[in-house]
């Protein structure tokens, strides 16, 4: 393992534990790029449907996957505060949300060969440098230096929930207990595939957010990376403690770094 990447957060979890809600806003305040990469792996769900290509198919959604333009662009008022989507330019933000989807999407993330395509792909995205990325494996595979991993889960009752809210909001009307059966169902698929499982990596901070509001865990995590981004305590050069001492102030920024 190479030094870990102190501007790289990693956030992995089950379905519908509010990562990618809690990413972007975490990567909102710090000015940080945010990387959805099931918002991937839901846009390649999408191109095997449109392509008519069996969803067991690997070789060749992995083929259409690495072959096509899957951009992610920044959630604004059109998207309900989700990352926007499109692939060769064609906006399908709202189309990769259904439960249908969902469900979908956990049997193509369990295909090694497309899994190999979009992390190379979600790679290259965090080589552009402070990022918040959340997923099922990026801190266990995809940047398994980064500089700060959360697990960040809840009971699959408080996930259901969730998800029940979610879905009414976008006019789903879908029942309680089908969602929560669906919920074990996911966790079932992503924990026991054989590329890749759900996995908390043993150096993830584990946060349940169970009776915490998405504003909570937002501060928890801004707290967390701070303090994984103090300067050492004990820097070998005792001239460089008094540098910090007087820099060092908040977390860096993206702009900072630019400069
Ligand atoms: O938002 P939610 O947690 O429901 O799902 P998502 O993050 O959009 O991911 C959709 C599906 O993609 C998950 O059920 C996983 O099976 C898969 N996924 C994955 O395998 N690896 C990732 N890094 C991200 C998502």
């Amino acid at each position: 393992m190479g030094h870990p990447q102190a501007l790289q957060i990693a956030i992995d979890g089950p379905a519908g534990a509010g990562k990618s809600t809690v990413a972007r806003k975490l990567a909102d305040h710090l000015g940080y790029l945010y990387i959805d990469t099931g918002a991937m792996y839901r846009a390649s769900t999408w191109l095997a449907l449109k392509n008519d290509i069996a969803l067991t198919d690997g070789d060749a959604i992995a083929a259409l996957a690495s072959n096509s333009n899957i951009q992610l662009k920044p959630a604004d008022e059109s998207s309900d505060g989700k990352i926007r989507v499109f692939v060769d330019g064609q906006e399908i933000t709202h189309e990769i949300r259904t439960q249908r989807m969902s469900e979908l999407t956990a049997g193509i993330a369990a295909l090694g060969k497309v899994r190999v395509v979009l992390v190379e792909k979600q790679r290259e995205l965090a080589r552009e440098g402070f990022c918040v990325i959340d997923g099922r494996d990026i801190g266990t595979v995809v940047m398994p230096d980064a500089g700060l991993k959360v697990f960040l889960t809840a009971s699959p009752e408080e996930r259901a929930r969730r998800r029940q809210k979610e879905l009414a909001a976008q006019g789903e009307t879908p029942d309680f207990e089908a969602l929560l059966k669906a919920i074990n169902e996911r966790d079932y698929l992503d924990c026991n595939r054989a590329v890749s499982p759900l996995m908390r990596a043993v150096d993830a901070v584990e946060l349940i957010t169970d009776n915490m509001t998405i504003d909570d865990v937002v501060l928890e995590l801004e707290r967390l990376a701070k303090e994984a981004f103090q300067p050492s305590p004990e820097p070998v050069n005792p001239r460089a403690q008094e540098r910090e001492a007087t820099s060092y102030q908040e977390m860096p920024s993206a702009q900072e770094a630019s400069t």
